[in-house]
């Protein structure tokens, strides 16, 4: 698969579209890879720097993982292509299974990141986590309430975008 270098802030629309249909959080901690799917994320600038932030319910078992890696990594699917892939990984834990090898997804090693990409068409960050912000509820607007009945709520993870491509079909 080729990759192709993106100015990462120049393909956030794209990004955001598909977002709400799903995209792969990959992480890898020691030799164990794991990727779950996405709704939330947001992008923009920070600290001088291109952020990426993805937000993780600590019951997800990447959570494990995020928590102890340096880095994660964001695929994104185009016009609604993996439908299959992003339900499977939005609903197994990788606690139980292999996703890659049920979904037939292959991790692709990039270049600054430990955590590998999703091997498919579309546009791929990778990410430096410059910081790990869990919620505090205290200060959370009582109207989100509703989202957390099992009080799980979120961690941010902010990561530095170190990388980012497009990879075509
Ligand atoms: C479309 C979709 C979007 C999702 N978005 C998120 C999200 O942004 N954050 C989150 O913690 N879980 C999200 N989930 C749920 C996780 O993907 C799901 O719990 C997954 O099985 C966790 O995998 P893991 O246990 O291997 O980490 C989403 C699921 C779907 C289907």
């Amino acid at each position: 698969m080729n990759l192709v270098p993106v100015p990462p802030l120049s393909v956030l629309a794209e990004v955001m579209e598909q977002l709400p249909r799903g995209a792969f959080l990959t992480v890898k901690h020691k030799n164990r890879v794991n990727t779950m799917t996405i709704g939330w994320a947001l992008a923009g600038v920070a600290w001088s720097r291109p952020v990426f932030t993805v937000l993780v319910r600590p019951t997800r078992h990447t959570y494990k993982l995020i928590e102890q890696t340096p880095d994660f990594t964001v695929s994104v699917p185009l016009k609604g292509t993996f439908a299959k892939e992003l339900a499977y990984c939005g609903s197994h834990s990788g606690g139980s299974v292999d996703k890659f090898a049920e979904c037939g997804l292959e991790a692709l090693p990039v270049e600054g990141c430990l955590s590998p990409v999703v091997a498919i068409p579309g546009l791929h960050f990778a990410c430096r986590t410059n910081l790990r912000a869990p919620m505090d509820p205290d200060r959370m607007d009582p109207a989100l309430a509703s989202i957390y009945p099992q009080k799980d709520y979120h961690t941010f993870y902010h990561g530095e975008i170190v990388g980012a491509w497009r990879a075509e079909a």
